[in-house]
Order: structure tokens, then C-alpha cells, then sequence
């Protein structure tokens, strides 16, 4: 047998990305290829790359730009760029950049070993269509081997939302929902091999339909399976949380009380102009309805400052909003034009404004990130250990809420859950013991 051939990959964007690169590693696995750490001693690079804001798409022509020393020093190894900047300018990026081999849409990734061939054979290989059957059917079924105690399950993609400003329906396609039986199978394989918890994925992903008591039902199915001890799931749309899974969040014991809910502006004004079909107040009586299941629930959001036509006023909407919701987690982008959406037509605010913007934002929001984790000091709470930490004789985990957790202990293994009593809070991460 020939020696393996090393395949690197480096993921950008959102935790579909993560899960898409695991299972391209897997498909090309079964090519012949074993992962690398390094790009310098690779067959093979793939970038899977980001479209969602300017900055993350430019950052593959840099990457690119990096590699070109490798590639001349070795004309066998072979690049290929995936992901949704693939999609959105694939062809484009074929044709400007000589150095790249291969070029692989999100939906297309079944179809890797192929294009793989192709690109080996000395040919130029693309794929970007959105094929008719479903990638996921043809991927190589995971292997058996151990892996780390937390999972990615991707359980929907696409998305029919059609926010003004979002790449997404244009990168990813239309939705679609994957089986529950495969799912649930995914899931029952991922456990046997050590995983305990599981976040199922979707750009949508509380529009699930996969299952007939859509994505409540596959959570209540979920909990039911053995050593599955934790479920979570994001990202929601709020006009996607339905009662069940309201209830859910207060019935179902292994569905983590944290919850990504991003509403984007609290202007109904930008809303309206997002197209996201929802008001301010309608998402604060959701956040209600939530808080009346379960408490304790530690909210995430997303914001997105500086929307074609937001004004001062409409900002203040916003950190109104953000006031009145009290937020454990959030991220905020500057709205960035995206080519092709009908936002990126309209007449821009002012990059300085903002930028002004942007940093009131964020101061409010992580005074509120850091109060809700100097409220857990004192409290007992309950880690999935997942790796050793940095200093000697330390594990790091994840608690309920997903802030990280540091022991200095020798007893605790990876994969165990344990009661840890919170002691202290800095800037990213708490401390405790057992
Ligand atoms: N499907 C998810 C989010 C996908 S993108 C949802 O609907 O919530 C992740 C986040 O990126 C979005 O929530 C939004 O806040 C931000 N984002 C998307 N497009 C953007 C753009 N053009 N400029 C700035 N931020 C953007
Ligand atoms: Fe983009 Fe809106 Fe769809 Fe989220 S819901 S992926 S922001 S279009
Ligand atoms: Fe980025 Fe595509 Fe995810 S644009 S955020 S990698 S769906």
C-alpha cells in the first residue's frame, strides 16, 4: 500500500463549517487521506471558508496567499476551497487563482472523492450545484473511532428567511431537513464512540421538520438515548419558537438552559427593513414566555449596528432592548454589504458612526456577559470536562450555562460530568472545585 496521503483543513465561520469539515475529513478518509496539524507537510489543503461578512471572505485570498510558497515547492499538493465563499464566487476564485485545484459548494460535499480524483488527475475540479439528493446520505458513515466528549449534529441547512443583509439563502440553499431516523442514528454512533453531548445545528435550526413533533419531538427522542446526558441547539429564528419547544426548555432535563435567540436590531423600524418579520416587543414577550419555562436560561444574541437606514434613534432602540432582555452571551457585527443582497443596494451609514456604534454595543454587552458570570461565583453547577487546561493538574469543561469552567484537580477524566462549586470569574472563563 502506498503511504497516506495528509489532508488539512482549516474552518472558518459558523459551527456548520466545524461539522462540514469533520465529515469532509471522513469522506476523504476514505480516499486515503489521514489529517494533518500542518499545512507545510500536506497533499492536500482545503479551506472551508465564510461569506457571511466582507472581512471573512477576504481572509481566503489571504490564506491562499500563504500557501503559494507550498505549492510551488511542491506541485503535487492540491488546494481546494469549500464552504460558502466556494459558493458565492467559486468559479471566480478558480479562475483569478491558478494555485487552486478544486472548488466545493456546502451542498456538494458528498461528491468530494470525485473532484478529488479530478483534481489529483491534473484537472481542474468544481462543483457548485445544489444537487437533488442529500449530501449527508452519501458521506462516508462516521467511522467508529473515540473522539471528544461534545458533538456537532447538523439537523437542517439552508434557509428560506431571506433577511436583507444575509448571504445565507444564497450560499446554503433552501431548507432542508434531514430524517430523524438518521439523525437519531448519527447520534446513537457518536455516543457509543464517547460523546455526551450533542448541539444540533441549522441556520434555522428551530424550523426543523424532520421529525412530526419537529424539533421538540427529536429533542424529547434524543433524551431518551442512553449516555446522552446533554442536548443543545442552535441557531434559532425567533418566529420559530414554537411552543414546544418553549416547553421543552422547561420538561426535558438534558436540554441545556442556554439559548442562542439573535434578534438583530430593537428598532422595529430595522426590523421592518431586515425583513425579519417580527417586532422588538414581540421578541421580548417571547423572551418571557422562554423565562416562565425555564428560569435559569442564560440568552445569546446576535446585533448587527450600522444597517442601511438606522439612525440614533434606532440604535437607542437597540440598546434599549438589550437593557430590558439582560444578555448572559452576545455577538455584534457592524453590518457589512454582502454582493447580491438586497440590503447592499441601499445607502450605507457611515463607517465611523459605526464603528461608534459598535462600541457602545459591545461595552453594554459584555458588563452584562460579565455580571451573569460573576452571578454564578458561589454556585454549584455541573461540568462536562473536555480537556486538560493550560497550567499542570488542570481539566476545563463546560457548565449547563457554557461558560467554561476550570479545575485544578487530578481525579476528574475527560468525559465526566461532575458538581463544581464556582469560586471565581475572569475575564472569559470561571474557576472551581469539586
Ligand atoms: N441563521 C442565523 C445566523 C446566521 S449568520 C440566524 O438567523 O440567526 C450569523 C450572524 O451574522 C447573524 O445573526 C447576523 O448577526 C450576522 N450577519 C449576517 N449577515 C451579516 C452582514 N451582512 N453584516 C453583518 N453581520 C451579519
Ligand atoms: Fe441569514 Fe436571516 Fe436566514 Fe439567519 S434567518 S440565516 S440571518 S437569512
Ligand atoms: Fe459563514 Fe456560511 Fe456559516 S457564510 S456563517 S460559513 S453558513
Amino acid at each position: 500500500m502506498s503511504a497516506p496521503k495528509k489532508l488539512f483543513i482549516k474552518t472558518y465561520g459558523c459551527q456548520m463549517n466545524v461539522y462540514d469539515s469533520e465529515r469532509m475529513g471522513e469522506a476523504l478518509a476514505s480516499e486515503g487521506y489521514v489529517a494533518t496539524d500542518s499545512a507545510d507537510d500536506a497533499d492536500m489543503i482545503l479551506l472551508n471558508t465564510c461569506h457571511i461578512r466582507e472581512k471573512a471572505a477576504e481572509k481566503v485570498y489571504s490564506e491562499l496567499g500563504r500557501f503559494r510558497p507550498l505549492k510551488e515547492a511542491n506541485p503535487d499538493l492540491k488546494i481546494g476551497v469549500a464552504g460558502c465563499v466556494a459558493q458565492a464566487e467559486g468559479a471566480e476564485i478558480m479562475a483569478r487563482q491558478p494555485m487552486v485545484d478544486l472548488v466545493v459548494g456546502p451542498q456538494s460535499y458528498h461528491r468530494l472523492p470525485e473532484l478529488e480524483a479530478k483534481a489529483r488527475a491534473g484537472e481542474k475540479a468544481l462543483d457548485t450545484e445544489f444537487p437533488e439528493e442529500d449530501k449527508f446520505d452519501h458521506l462516508a458513515k462516521r467511522p467508529k473511532a473515540a473522539r471528544g466528549p461534545t458533538a456537532f449534529l447538523t439537523v437542517q441547512e439552508g434557509c428560506d428567511k431571506f433577511c436583507a443583509f444575509c448571504v445565507v439563502p444564497y450560499t446554503r440553499g433552501a431548507e432542508v431537513s434531514r430524517p430523524a431516523e438518521r439523525i437519531m442514528g448519527e447520534a446513537r454512533d457518536l455516543v457509543e464512540r464517547g460523546v455526551r453531548e450533542i448541539t444540533l445545528l441549522g441556520q434555522n435550526v428551530n424550523a426543523y421538520h424532520g421529525h412530526e413533533g419537529g424539533l421538540a419531538g427529536l429533542i424529547r427522542e434524543l433524551a431518551a438515548v442512553d449516555g446522552l446526558e446533554r442536548i443543545r441547539f442552535t441557531t434559532s429564528h425567533p418566529n420559530d419558537m414554537d411552543d414546544a419547544l418553549i416547553a421543552a426548555h422547561g420538561e426535558v432535563e438534558k436540554l441545556m438552559p442556554y439559548l442562542h435567540l439573535p434578534v438583530q436590531s430593537g428598532s422595529d423600524r430595522v426590523l421592518k427593513a431586515m425583513n425579519r418579520k417580527h417586532t422588538a416587543e414581540e421578541y421580548i414577550r417571547l423572551i418571557e414566555r422562554i423565562r416562565v419555562a425555564r428560569p435559569d436560561i442564560l440568552l445569546s444574541g446576535d446585533f448587527i449596528v450600522g444597517f442601511p437606514g438606522e439612525t440614533d434613534a434606532d440604535f437607542e432602540d437597540t440598546m434599549a432592548l438589550v437593557h430590558e432582555v439582560g444578555y448572559g452571551q452576545a455577538y455584534s457585527f457592524k453590518y457589512s454589504p454582502r454582493p447580491g443582497t438586497p440590503a447592499a443596494e441601499r445607502s450605507h451609514v457611515e463607517e465611523d458612526v459605526k464603528d461608534a456604534r459598535l462600541q457602545r454595543l459591545q461595552g453594554l454587552l459584555s458588563q452584562q456577559q460579565r455580571a451573569a458570570q460573576d452571578a454564578m461565583v458561589g454556585r454549584e453547577v455541573k461540568v462536562l470536562f473536555e480537556k486538560p487546561g493550560r497550567f499542570a493538574g488542570q481539566m476545563v469543561g463546560k457548565s449547563e450555562y457554557l461558560h467554561a469552567v476550570h479545575v485544578q484537580t487530578s481525579r476528574i477524566r475527560i468525559g465526566e460530568i461532575q458538581p463544581v462549586r464556582i469560586q471565581g470569574s475572569n475575564s472569559n472563563s470561571l474557576s472551581g472545585v469539586i
